[in-house]
């Protein structure tokens, strides 16, 4: 069984470093990782934000945000093969090739960003699909997709199941500059689409809803349904 895991900078950073998560989070994976192939993808969270934003106001380019954004995204996965210890690669494999050969050779994959202009979302799509992985679960601070954004609608519903066209219907509109990725990215949906990956939404906070969705008992989230 292969799993592949966008963890969102959000919850890896949503201020600060959140260590204690990390930690808790390290301890489920140590602990799957018996059972099935772990490959997780860090977002960039607040630190990749600070960055690009500073660069941005400085006159760089959107390729060079991207380029501050894919470091920051590597060095959270620096810090979480850290924490998770020595069944973790050291290095964050740079491409799928790297990410397969260290998976193959019994590490957790943790890695970051890859290529400019997409966000760790289609990097954890791309990779999902060329391992050919049996879930990938998108984790970020929200319990799954809603109708409308949870933060500003106190009546906004969660899907428990969305079509994938439904999904870029929702987001095709949507900014998608350096650091700007709302909800998910629209090349991850379209990854998803055309490999039919099941994919999940769901709250990474909840380490126990988490190991649900892996093990594929009932969990809280949004199920994306393809074709
Ligand atoms: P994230 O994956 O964290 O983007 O990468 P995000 O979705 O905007 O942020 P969160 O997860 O919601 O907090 C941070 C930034 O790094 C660049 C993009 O600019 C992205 O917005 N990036 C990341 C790339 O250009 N390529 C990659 O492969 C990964």
């Amino acid at each position: 069984m292969r799993v592949v895991i966008s963890i969102g900078g959000s919850i890896l950073v949503p201020d600060e470093v959140d260590i204690i998560y990390a930690r808790h989070l390290a301890e489920l994976v140590n602990d799957i990782s018996d059972s099935c192939q772990i490959s997780i993808v860090t977002g960039g969270g607040r630190l990749a934000r600070k960055y690009i934003g500073h660069a941005r106001d400085s006159g760089a380019s959107e390729i060079f945000c991207d380029l501050i954004g894919i470091n920051a995204t590597r060095l959270n996965a620096r810090l979480l093969s850290a924490v998770i210890g020595e069944k973790a690669t050291r290095e964050p494999p740079r491409d799928f090739i790297g990410a397969l050969k260290a998976l193959d050779s019994g590490k957790i994959v943790v890695m970051g960003g890859t290529h400019p202009a997409h966000s760790t979302d289609a990097v954890s799509a791309l990779l999902a699909e060329y391992i050919t992985a049996d879930v990938l679960i998108n984790a970020t601070n929200v319990d799954g997709i809603y109708d409308k954004d949870p933060e500003k609608h106190t009546d906004a519903i969660m899907y428990e199941k969305l079509s994938s066209e439904k999904l870029v219907d929702m987001i095709k509109s949507y900014s998608a500059g350096a650091g700007q990725y709302e909800l998910v990215d629209i090349l991850a949906v379209k990854i998803i689409q055309r490999s039919n990956l099941k994919t999940i939404f769901l709250n990474g906070r909840n380490l126990e809803n988490l190991r649900n969705a892996i093990e594929g008992k009932e969990f809280t989230g949004t199920l994306i349904e393809n074709g």
